[in-house]
């Protein structure tokens, strides 16, 4: 007899599905015109993330332009130390801008006491889709790893090299690991809060995990994320939680091991014989076209996804791209890579 479970969880949770599921990281935003008329609708950014009418909206536009899979609460992960009480906006143009925090003194001024007052329209939108969501789609939660929003939380804005926070890690470890320890703490109730809200899975993405060492990658990044994991596990057995290491290469293997994910998110840079050989055996693979070679469309991107699906179906596997959608993608090449994904047959 068919499962009826939904397709994205079967195949998260360790089946070979008949045809990979696929939803797209940034599946709603900017490329899509229909985004920017709702996005209109708010000045700021993180204040269009806590109208639960407005981010409930922008979630369901790619499922129905689309049908994707799987939903992803649309939010930013910056929503944690706005929550904290860091200042935070978005300068259009610019990213984000917050007032740095590089020492004690700095830390101190944070606190969880408020958190989930300021993050209940988050799940307020949660909630809500859990209902208005297709029945056969699966609604991911997610939040950004510690060491991904620590990045920003003390360069102040995004960067290219993490001088600032990379030194800090070695200068101040005491420092450093008291945020990350806060970042924990509120990072999994986060996620928790979005669970009993009606989230069926949740992303920790760790976006910026790729400029470490081993022995920083092993602390900043395999540690907080395999903690974060182990708390859900406790509180909700069996949960499925996806990984994102972007730019970890051979420690992804590592990674994985260790954290106890269910699934984890490629970036493009990994092979794919070597996914399906050293990670598939261990989890479910999530990714990983190039997601420039969906602004380019045409034969080379078309090229890419059939050895994706080629190498990745004979075990668990969930279609996605290697980060997320740009801005000047063609909404027309995202919908020939689903119907390519959607129509695959063994
Ligand atoms: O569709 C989805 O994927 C859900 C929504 C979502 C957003 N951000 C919406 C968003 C998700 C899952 C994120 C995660 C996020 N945010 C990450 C991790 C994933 C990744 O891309 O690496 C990071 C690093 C951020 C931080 C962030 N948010 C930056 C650096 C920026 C500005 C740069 C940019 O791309 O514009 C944002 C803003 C943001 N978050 C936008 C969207 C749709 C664009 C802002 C706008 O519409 O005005």
């Amino acid at each position: 007899m068919a499962s009826t479970e939904k397709l994205f969880l079967r195949a998260l949770k360790g089946e070979t599905t008949e045809r990979p599921p696929i939803w797209l990281m940034r599946q709603a935003g900017r490329y899509l015109p229909e985004y920017l008329a709702t996005r209109a609708k708010s000045k700021n950014f993180l204040h269009f993330c806590y109208s639960p009418d407005l981010a409930e909206e922008v979630t369901l536009q790619p499922l129905r332009r689309y049908g994707f899979d799987a939903a992803i609460l649309f939010a930013d992960i910056l929503t944690i130390p706005d929550a904290l009480g860091q200042k935070v906006e978005f300068i259009k143009g610019e990213g984000p801008k917050l007032e740095a925090i590089r020492d004690m003194d700095g830390l101190k001024k944070l606190s969880m006491d408020g958190i989930h007052d300021h993050l209940a329209p988050v799940y307020e939108t949660v909630s809500r889709l859990s209902k208005s969501i297709p029945e056969t789609t699966a609604l991911i939660g997610f939040a950004g790893a510690p060491w991904t929003n620590a990045t920003y939380m003390v360069e102040g804005q995004g960067s290219k090299t993490y001088e600032i926070i990379r030194s800090i890690a070695y200068q101040d470890p005491e420092f450093f690991q008291a945020l990350i320890d806060l970042l924990v703490d509120a990072t999994t109730e986060y996620l928790l809060k979005q669970i009993e809200a009606g989230a069926e899975a949740v992303q920790i993405f760790d976006s910026w995990a790729g400029v470490l060492p081993e022995d920083q990658f092993d602390r900043w990044v395999i540690a907080p994320n395999k903690e974060i994991t182990r708390r859900i596990k406790e509180a909700h057995p069996g949960f499925p939680v996806l990984g994102f290491p972007r730019g970890a290469g051979e420690l992804y293997k590592k990674f994985v091991i260790e954290t106890g994910v269910d699934g984890v998110s490629i970036d493009q840079t990994v092979p794919l014989e070597w996914a399906a050989k050293e990670l598939q055996p261990l989890c479910t693979v999530q990714g990983n076209l190039d997601n420039l070679a969906v602004v380019a469309g045409g034969q080379q991107m078309e090229d890419q996804v059939e050895k994706i699906l080629k190498t990745m179906t004979n075990g668990p596997f969930i279609f996605n791209l290697g980060h997320g959608i740009v801005p000047q993608t063609p909404p027309e090449n995202v919908g020939r890579v689903v119907e390519m994904v959607q129509s695959f047959k063994k």
